[in-house]
């Protein structure tokens, strides 16, 4: 990972649009998105040259202790969506629409949709479902903001399918994401994540579209990768499902870092004479 991870790091680049994305997948490169909640963690990525940061309402569980994304509000979201764009990354940022943002009504996913560009300086928005946000997906394209869409294994309707458990196995459910994938694009989003679906169901709704595809336990034939950066470095400890990657242990160099301290001062070993005045 080491040499080969570092190509590209650093490298100035002109900011990431949502035009530029679709492009991506016109040149065959795959797009990859990682969430981000705060400052460092998007100045981080961004200068690894992730091409999309996605302030995930996944903040619910890996920042914000609950134990579903259920309980996030626009206002936490708006929080988190200016801590990263404060980072000023070249990176496309795209903002999570919480739970009851956008179901209401579609003014009501508008006027969110709005907020998140206005207040929290975002690039785009994001939102969960399929034929019946189409209309809201309509009218936020028409306002001028990309719309990322979600099909699949869609956190936010977690109490209607029982639990976190991997959606479209039978061939009925494979036709309807197929038939919501293809009513997404016609409604304008440009760029669409797939999570928790069959590798192969991943790659026919890929093929099937113009626009690029993100997928998180999703296969590889997706047109993108996203992980949740937590995930990724080993900052969260609870349930962790097969797609997640782990490249970094941060959680366990975090708790040994702090009981270093811990011992160092309990011994007096810190601070010595050069770290005081
Ligand atoms: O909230 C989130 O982090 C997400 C990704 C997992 C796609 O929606």
């Amino acid at each position: 990972m080491s040499g080969e991870a570092k190509v590209g790091a650093g490298v100035p680049r002109s900011k990431i649009t949502a035009p530029a994305v679709v492009a991506l997948k016109r040149k065959g490169e795959p797009i990859t998105v990682v969430t981000a909640y705060d400052f460092p963690t998007a100045r981080l990525a961004d200068q690894a040259g992730v091409e999309i940061l996605l302030v995930g309402d996944s903040l619910g569980t890996v920042v914000l202790g609950y134990e579903s994304t259920l309980p996030v509000t626009m206002e936490d979201m708006l929080h988190h969506t200016r801590a990263v764009t404060r980072a000023k990354p070249s990176a496309l940022v795209v903002g999570d629409m919480p739970f009851m943002s956008y179901q209401a009504s579609t003014e009501q996913a508008v006027a969110n949709a709005g907020r998140f560009v206005q207040e929290g300086g975002a690039d785009a928005v994001k939102l969960e479902g399929g034929a019946r946000v189409a209309e809201a997906v309509r009218r936020i394209v028409e306002a001028g903001i990309p719309v990322m869409g979600h099909l699949g294994l869609t956190p936010q309707s977690v109490l209607a399918f029982g639990g976190y458990k991997v959606q479209a196995r039978g061939e009925a459910d494979q036709e309807r994401l197929i038939t919501d994938a293809r009513t997404l694009e016609a409604a304008g989003c440009f760029s669409l994540v797939l999570e928790g679906i069959p590798a192969r169901l991943g790659a026919t709704v890929s093929r099937e579209l113009q626009i690029p595809t993100i997928g998180i336990g999703a296969g590889v034939q997706c047109d993108g990768q996203v992980l949740v950066s937590h995930d990724l470095l080993g900052l969260f400890h609870g349930h962790q499902p097969k797609f997640v990657r782990r490249y970094a242990e941060l959680g366990e160099a975090t708790r040994d870092a702090f009981a270093r301290y811990v011992a160092d001062v309990k011994a007096r070993r810190f601070p010595t004479d050069a770290e005081s005045y």
